[in-house]
């Protein structure tokens, strides 16, 4: 395992520049599946993470050629579909895999994806994305860990969808299945996240006909082609909200630069309750937290435009410090608390009771040996440690990697004390 070492007790300071959207991304590329053979599709502002690694590796498997720009932050992807089926090995890093059952199934009429993998934070089943499939008119079998598909008429003919949870992979799924299908579709109770909307332009681009993306309903008109793209995916708002809230807990002050501040406006107006000074710019995000006494915080993990779940886990860093007690609540993720049990090693008197935590602050974060096991863990263990006394060592810096470009480097440039030890 990989692990960051982080001093704590420094204030951060300066300016800090956020990357494109991991989550964004991986919505977005599966739909390479979709495009003429001739066309290129082109995306740009791509984060630099071991997970935009491995969808790469997933759509060169299936045939196409992938190249990929670091320095330019761009990736560029060559010809069409060859083979229909992907291996384990890249399927299980990713939860954003599982988007390849539509995104083959629309352009070929089949596809097999083993069960998909990504974060362990509690049970995260595909119910939603078959039935997704089945309305479309697709059998879906499991057969020893293998989803296959096989749709019963090819191309597959418009629907409309109601999903019983407004699930952002399944909103993707229904999406991809959509584009090209004969006659209208709507998908109802859709995902509202921005990730969707941006997938949305990227479509519309190729010549798709979406409308209402960012809403809960969703309206697509089938197209019988998709051409080539070139787009700039949005700031990751997931990354913008830690550095927010990673100047919050060291008492720093700075900003964000390169983000959409609306994506965070759930984030924002909690900062602002708690007793800290945040100004939004077009494009930038200030943050004052040097002088304040915070007060305790309230808050509920809900779909877009709620708070996000991946933001509760860091939240409880912030919580330590507040006066009196505060209520976090994941209603997205049950079981997204791996980080509790550490936080305990960290000396914190944290109470977990089902998908509710409490804490009663200020209290002191010791330095302790801790671990996270998935991107939110770890960060917020980082967080933790940022206002902890002495010196703390966290296991897991692998999944930070996965999630966060230059993680240690960006921390460092803010005057965090920390070193990565691969
Ligand atoms: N759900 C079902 N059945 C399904 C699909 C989802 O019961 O078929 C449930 C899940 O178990 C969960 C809820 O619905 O309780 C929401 O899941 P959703 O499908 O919305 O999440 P996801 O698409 O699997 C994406 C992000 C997550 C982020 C969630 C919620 C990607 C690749 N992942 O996951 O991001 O937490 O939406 O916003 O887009 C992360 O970046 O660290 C991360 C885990």
């Amino acid at each position: 395992m990989e692990k960051i070492i982080v001093d704590g007790s420094s204030r951060l300071s300066g300016e800090v520049g956020i990357s494109g959207s991991k989550n964004s991304l991986s919505a977005i590329l599966p739909a390479v599946c979709l495009k003429e053979k001739d066309s290129v599709f082109t995306v740009r502002n791509v984060p630099c993470l071991s997970d935009t690694e491995c969808i790469c590796n997933l759509l060169a498997e299936i045939g196409f050629v992938v190249d990929k720009d670091d320095g330019q932050k761009r990736i560029s992807v060559y010809g069409q579909i060859e083979k229909l089926s992907l291996s384990e090995e890249n399927v299980r890093r990713i939860r954003a895999s599982c988007l390849f059952l539509g995104a083959l199934t629309a352009a070929c009429g089949e596809a097999r994806v083993p069960f998909c993998g990504g974060d362990r934070i509690g049970d995260r089943p595909l119910d939603i994305h078959i039935s997704v499939l089945e309305k479309f008119g697709v059998m879906v079998h499991v057969n020893q860990g293998l989803i296959e598909c096989k749709a019963r008429e090819f191309p597959l003919r418009g629907t409309t969808v109601f999903l019983r949870y407004p699930s952002v992979g399944a909103t993707e799924t229904a999406i991809l299945l959509a584009v090209k299908a004969a006659g209208e579709s709507y998908i109802y109770n859709a995902a509202c996240e921005p990730e969707i909307t941006d997938m949305a332009v990227a479509l519309n681009a190729m010549g798709a006909n979406i409308t209402g993306a960012g809403t809960s309903v969703i309206h697509i008109r089938g197209v019988k082609k998709l051409g080539s793209l070139d787009h700039e995916i949005i700031p990751d708002r997931l990354e913008c909200a830690t550095y927010l809230l990673a100047f919050a807990v060291s008492r720093g002050n700075g900003s964000v630069k390169n983000v959409i501040p609306e994506h965070n406006i759930a984030l924002i107006s909690l900062l602002k309750d708690t007793g800290i000074k945040i100004r939004q710019h077009d494009t930038s995000i200030e943050i004052d937290a040097s002088d304040c006494h915070y007060l305790p915080i309230n808050a509920d993990a809900m779909p877009y435009p709620g708070m996000p779940s991946d933001i509760q886990p860091l939240l409880s860093a912030l919580a330590v410090l507040c006066k009196g007690l505060s209520t976090i609540k994941d209603t997205v993720f049950a079981d997204r608390f791996q980080y509790v049990s550490e936080y305990k090693k960290m000396g914190v008197d944290i109470l977990r009771s089902y998908n509710h935590i409490y804490i009663c602050g200020p209290q002191p974060v010791q330095a302790a040996t801790v671990t996270g096991e998935d991107i939110r863990t770890a960060t917020s263990l980082v967080l933790a440690a940022l206002s902890a006394t002495g010196r703390t060592t966290i296991y897991g810096y692998e999944h930070i990697r996965r999630g966060y470009e230059d993680f240690d480097k960006k921390m460092s440039s803010l005057g965090a004390n920390m070193l990565v030890v691969l």
